[in-house]
């Protein structure tokens, strides 16, 4: 089961401000973004990023979307095809049983780092926003791990963005 991260970051790494705020995520890294859930189906998310999507109905217009959102809580009503997973491996499992045979990793920064330190990442999109924040909510949390990557591709959004495109070298 390939495991494909996609991230919209400063420049400097954060993917949102202190007390969440993800303004800075210009329209065309959303529309790529959105893009790439569609193309891939389904997406695993932490529960933090889950609640804000739910919250601010991000989803709306990806209700085929197969959802993971990932908690050692249980969640209450859910979407028929929402599902909560209690692990980065299990979320993966869930998956994999509904035929899928890759997935969106679509953060946050715990649930990166999580994925990462399990060696589960096996690609990375980030879309570079022009943008250093002082503080806010790291690309993956802080933890004792570490992952080599090889540069696959690079290509500009638009006149102020580049996605850049790795591929993790495994161990
Ligand atoms: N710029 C972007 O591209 C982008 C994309 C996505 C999200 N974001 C932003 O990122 C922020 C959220 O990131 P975050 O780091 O605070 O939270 P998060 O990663 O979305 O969610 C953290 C939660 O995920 C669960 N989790 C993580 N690792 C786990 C593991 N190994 N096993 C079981 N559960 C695990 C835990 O849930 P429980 O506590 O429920 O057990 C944990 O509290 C938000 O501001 C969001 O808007 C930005």
């Amino acid at each position: 089961m390939k495991a494909i991260l996609y991230m919209a970051p400063t420049l400097n790494g954060f993917i949102a401000k202190l007390g969440d705020d993800t303004g800075f995520v210009s329209k065309n890294s959303w529309k790529s973004y959105r893009q790439m859930i569609k193309k891939a189906k389904c997406m695993i998310v932490g529960s933090r990023t889950y609640k804000i999507m739910i919250e601010a109905e991000d989803l709306k217009g990806l209700e085929k979307t197969v959802v993971v959102a990932v908690s050692k809580k249980p969640f209450k009503a859910l979407p028929k095809n929402h599902f909560v997973a209690k692990s980065p491996k299990q979320a993966l499992q869930i998956l994999k049983r509904q035929g899928f045979k890759s997935a969106l990793v679509a953060g946050g920064g715990a649930l990166n780092a999580s994925f990462l330190k399990e060696g589960l990442i096996d690609e990375i999109f980030l879309d570079v926003e022009p943008l250093v924040l002082g503080n806010g909510i790291r690309l993956f949390a802080e933890g004792n791990f570490e992952a080599k990557l090889k540069l696959a591709g690079v290509k500009k959004l638009s006149r102020n963005e580049v996605q850049l495109h790795y591929k993790v070298l495994k161990k």
